[in-house]
């Protein structure tokens, strides 16, 4: 698995590690998310933030500028947005000593005033069924949780994914280490590996596939597997920067309709608009922009959905959502259209403004 080369900080009594466009993007879109999941489900709640593969803490470009690792990052995402009334329980996991103490100085350093964090030096698969088998012996429930699971390589396991989305209000953001998986797809070596990462055996018949399918049949197979454990998974391209290959997919898994319209307008608006991180090379189509957006489609799509029943807004959302490359405010404005062209009625449930629509106001086709 690779190795992340220790670049010593000046001034500063711990290392980081090169920081790259591609850790950047993977960090935008964590930190957009966690500030407007924070305050959603830190209303009323304790929240919790795993880090499961915790990481050193720190990165930069020239040995100078200090970047936040993702802990960090996710602890200032709760001191702007969080809610102090209720806490923030950060749990940081990682197996390498040395990362984990240099993590505790990187804290230390800049979010002096934080509650400290629980650091675990532990393997992730681990301390996670741990905890959570705690929690099953005793008559607790977990508080919402995040969990963000960003290992080197592909040593994870389905069976914990999934375990972990059985319980009630746990979301996960995880990188799934493309590249890496498809360079030892038929490498016998590691053949329990990804048994246990795609939790099926139906990842042997990949190898047979021609180059140009053989990642749409990876991340296909992945992600249904992964439909198992979540109501909504969302894949997310991310290329090398100057390369015209992925690198690795993050995937958003999630229960809740509110939390998958939020993440994917966050991978937006941090990508200008676009579903993936492209790198260099802003050509290339990606898991759901194998048609690019064309408000035709969207109206296509959104006729022939209606002409089976009237839905709610909610309901054409939850419908679509993971599964097109629209945003919530794009079905929302081809909706208005339909309506405006008389094609479509709203029946307001949730909206007051007869403009608006929104959740559970019904959409009817007419005629
Ligand atoms: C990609 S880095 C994490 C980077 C961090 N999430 C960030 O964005 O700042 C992966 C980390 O996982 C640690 N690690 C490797 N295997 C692990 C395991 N089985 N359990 C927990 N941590 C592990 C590595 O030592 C490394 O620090």
């Amino acid at each position: 698995m690779p190795k992340e080369k220790p670049i010593l900080v000046t001034g500063k009594s711990y290392y980081a590690w090169r920081f790259k466009e591609h850790t950047k993007t993977k960090h935008d879109m964590l930190q957009c998310y966690l500030e407007k999941w924070f305050i959603i489900l830190g209303k009323y709640h304790p929240v919790n933030y795993f880090d499961c593969f915790g990481g050193c803490g720190a990165y930069t470009s020239d040995g100078i500028v200090f970047e936040p690792g993702s802990p960090i990052l996710a602890a200032q995402a709760w001191l702007n947005k969080g809610n102090k009334a209720n806490e923030l329980r950060m749990i940081c996991i990682e197996k390498k000593l040395g990362n984990l103490d240099n993590l505790k100085k990187v804290f230390a350093d800049y979010l002096p005033n934080l509650k400290t964090p629980y650091f675990i030096q532990d393997d992730f698969d681990h301390s996670v069924n741990a905890i959570l088998d705690d929690i099953d012996k005793s008559d607790m429930v977990l508080a919402p949780s995040f969990f963000f699971v960003d290992p080197f390589g592909f040593t994870l396991k389905y069976s914990t994914i999934k375990r972990i989305m059985s319980v009630e209000k746990s979301e996960v953001f995880l990188n799934f280490m493309y590249d890496a998986v498809q360079r030892h797809l038929t490498n016998p070596i590691v053949e329990n590996c990804m048994d246990e990462l795609f939790g099926c055996e139906q990842w042997r018949d990949i190898g047979e596939c021609s180059p140009d399918k053989k990642e749409q049949a990876i991340i296909g197979l992945y992600r249904d597997q992964l439909k198992e454990a979540a109501q909504f998974v969302m894949p997310f391209r991310v290329c090398y920067p100057d390369r015209n290959r992925t690198i690795y997919y993050l995937i958003h898994l999630t229960n809740r309709l509110e939390g998958a319209t939020i993440m994917k307008s966050c991978v937006a608006e941090t990508n200008n608009g676009v579903l993936s991180y492209l790198g260099k090379q802003k050509d290339q189509s990606t898991f759901f922009e194998t048609s690019s957006y064309k408000e035709e489609d969207l109206r296509t799509l959104l006729i022939e959905l209606l002409s089976l029943r009237a839905m709610t807004f909610n309901e054409i959302v939850a419908q679509l959502i993971d599964s097109t490359p629209y945003l919530e405010k794009d079905i929302r404005t081809v909706l208005k259209l339909l309506r405006n062209e008389g094609l479509v009625s709203k029946t307001a449930v949730s909206s007051k403004r007869d403009s608006a629509i929104i959740d559970d106001d019904i959409l009817t086709l007419i005629g």
